[in-house]
C-alpha cells in the first residue's frame, strides 16, 4: 500500500467517525502537555489503536488519541501524544499523521514540544517561540516518500514558522507575563539526552532550544503549505548547562508546571489564528 492510500484509509474511518467534522487548526501536544488542551465543543475522541493506518504512541506521558472539536468557533484537531523517530518508527511514517491532517482540510498547525534550553534567558518555564529549525536528525520523513498530492519535492524552507502567528503568540505572552523569546529549535534523534559537548556544539551552531521531535512534522506540514506555529517549552536547562542530571521524569514533571500556562496561551491565541 502507498502511503496516499494508507492515509486515505485512516481519513475515510475518521470522516465516518466525525461525519466530515471540517478541521481548520491542527494542534500536537508534547510530552506532559496533553492537559492543555482548552474545552472543546462537540468533543470527539478517537484512539489512535483504532485508527487503520496510523501509528501508535508507546512513550509514557504520551497518550495517544485524536480530538476533535470546536473552541470558540474554532474547528480543532488536536494530537493528544505524537511519534518520535526514537521509538523506532521509520522516519517515513511520522509524515502519516501530518499527511492526515492535511487530507482533513487542515491549514494550521501547532506544534509544541518540551525541550532542553541553550539561552539563559530561557529559563525552566520559558517558552521558545519558534523562527527556524536545525534538522540535526540526518533524516528526513519526506526522502523515498513522495507523491505530488502532498506538495512539490523542493519546497522553500525560509519562513518555515510562520511569522504572523509568532507575532500573535509574543503578544499574547506579554499579556498573560508568560517569558517568552524567539529561537532556532536543534532537532537531536534521541532516546538520550545531550553530552555537554554537544550542547556546546548546538549553541555555537545557532541554536537556542534542543529536543527529539519537531522537525519531521513541520517538514512535512511544510510540504503541504500548511503554516507552522511552534511552541517549545523549556523543561530543563541543556546537558552541562542545568546543575543536575536530566531524566524523563524531570521533562514530565517541568511540563506539568507548564500545562497550566499553555491552556492559557491556548485559549488567548486559538480565536486569533
Ligand atoms: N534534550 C533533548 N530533548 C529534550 C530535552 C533536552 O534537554 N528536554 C526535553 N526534551
Amino acid at each position: 500500500m502507498t502511503q496516499l492510500q494508507q492515509v486515505k484509509k485512516a481519513v475515510a474511518f475518521i470522516n465516518k467517525k466525525t461525519k466530515n467534522f471540517k478541521p481548520e487548526t491542527a494542534l500536537i501536544t508534547g510530552s506532559g502537555l496533553a492537559g492543555s488542551i482548552p474545552p472543546l465543543e462537540k468533543k470527539i475522541v478517537i484512539s489512535y489503536a483504532d485508527i487503520p493506518g496510523f501509528l501508535r504512541s508507546t512513550v509514557p506521558g504520551h497518550s495517544g488519541n485524536l480530538i476533535f472539536g470546536t473552541y470558540k468557533g474554532k474547528k480543532l484537531m488536536i494530537m493528544q501524544g505524537r511519534f518520535h523517530y526514537y521509538e523506532g518508527h521509520p522516519m517515513k511514517d511520522l509524515a502519516i499523521s501530518i499527511r492526515t491532517m492535511f487530507l482533513l482540510g487542515v491549514q494550521k498547525l501547532i506544534v509544541s514540544a518540551a525541550v532542553g534550553s541553550l539561552d539563559l534567558k530561557l529559563k525552566p518555564g520559558s517558552l521558545c517561540v519558534l523562527n527556524d529549525h536545525i534538522n540535526f536528525m540526518c533524516n528526513n520523513p519526506l526522502i523515498g516518500n513522495h507523491d505530488e498530492t502532498f506538495g512539490p519535492m523542493f519546497f522553500d524552507l525560509s519562513e518555515a514558522y510562520d511569522k504572523s502567528l509568532r507575532k500573535v503568540t509574543l503578544d499574547a505572552c506579554k499579556k498573560l507575563k508568560i517569558n517568552a523569546k524567539e529561537g532556532v529549535y536543534l532537532a537531536a534523534t534521541g532516546p538520550n539526552f545531550e553530552t555537554p559537548s554537544e550542547i556546546r556544539a548546538f549553541k555555537t551552531l545557532g541554536a537556542t532550544v534542543v529536543g527529539m521531535s519537531v522537525v519531521p512534522e513541520v517538514l512535512v506540514a511544510r510540504q503541504c503549505g500548511i503554516r507552522v506555529l511552534g511552541l517549545a517549552w523549556v523543561s530543563n536547562m541543556g546537558c552541562g548547562i542545568a546543575k543536575e542530571a536530566l531524566s524523563h521524569a524531570q521533562t514530565i514533571r517541568e511540563t506539568k508546571k507548564i500545562e497550566g500556562k499553555f491552556k492559557d496561551l491556548l485559549e488567548t491565541i486559538l480565536p486569533k489564528l
